[in-house]
């Protein structure tokens, strides 16, 4: 179902401690508003069950930041998408853009991670986005497509529903530089139409796409009142609760 969303990727941040401190007092501003989105927390894996703890609003959902591409078995260091809905999780942030440069991931592997996390009852929040020279060479159109098409598009109707899409341009993550709101609208509208023309117009229709890349308090409303941008993936601003508060508040 299409809703706005903010969710806050911590990435490699915070301690476990630090961790539940932010979350609760990321709970206790939420509980004290009327939140018109849905908010996501994705924490590092060894806060998940802890952090599940703390939230106690209903407007407040945890995610993990990644998930094994196999069931189980002798895969030291993984965590798989059954250990992650174990925690409590509900969503699950694959192919985030540093998970595919620095640790190898590409489409196939992320097909595998997205089948997983269905069959576990974890909704992926699936990331894709082009690099700067794919951007100046004008071929973002083609590489958010074939990211998408080759690790999505093999799911049935049903199950696409269950993916919320996150388009987070890589020349825009951590560096302060955003997308303008009309280029975040433009591939988000591509991006919808994309998903129509695999799945019709009710899917896409459905589908919540979110904007990441340097969104911030300044940034968000204008960002989020485009009609295709159904919310934020937040790296350095979902540090902080103030700063994390008002991303969710310009909706
Ligand atoms: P920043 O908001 O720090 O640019 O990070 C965006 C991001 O990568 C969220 O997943």
């Amino acid at each position: 179902m299409r809703q706005n969303i903010v969710a806050g990727n911590w990435k490699m941040n915070k301690t476990v401690q630090e961790g539940v401190e932010l979350a609760k007092d990321i709970n206790s501003r939420v509980e004290a508003i009327d939140p018109k989105c849905q908010i996501i927390l994705g924490t590092p894996f060894v806060h998940i069950t802890e952090v599940v703890k703390t939230v106690k609003s209903d407007k407040i959902a945890v995610a993990a930041q990644n998930c094994a591409d196999k069931v189980s078995g002798a895969y030291t260091g993984e965590v798989s998408a059954a250990m992650v809905k174990s925690t409590g999780a509900k969503y699950v942030i694959l192919g985030h853009s540093e998970r595919r440069a620095y640790y190898g991931e590409n489409n196939a592997i992320l097909k595998e991670k997205t089948d997983l996390a269905l069959a576990n009852d974890l909704l992926p929040i699936f990331c894709v986005g082009e690099v700067l020279s794919e951007r100046e060479s004008n071929k973002h159109f083609d590489v958010v497509k074939s990211q998408i098409e080759e690790a999505l598009f093999h799911l049935s109707a049903e199950a696409f529903g269950k993916i919320v899409l996150a388009y987070e341009p890589v020349w825009a993550i951590g560096t302060g530089k955003t997308a303008s709101p009309a280029q975040a609208q433009e591939i988000h509208a591509f991006i919808r139409g994309l998903v129509a023309g695999k799945y019709g117009k009710e899917v896409a229709n459905n589908v919540s796409i979110l904007y990441g890349g340097s969104c911030n308090a300044k940034n968000a409303k204008e960002l989020f009142s485009n009609p295709d941008v159904d919310g934020g993936l937040i790296g350095g601003a979902s540090l902080k609760a103030e700063d994390f508060l008002s991303i969710i508040t310009a909706f």
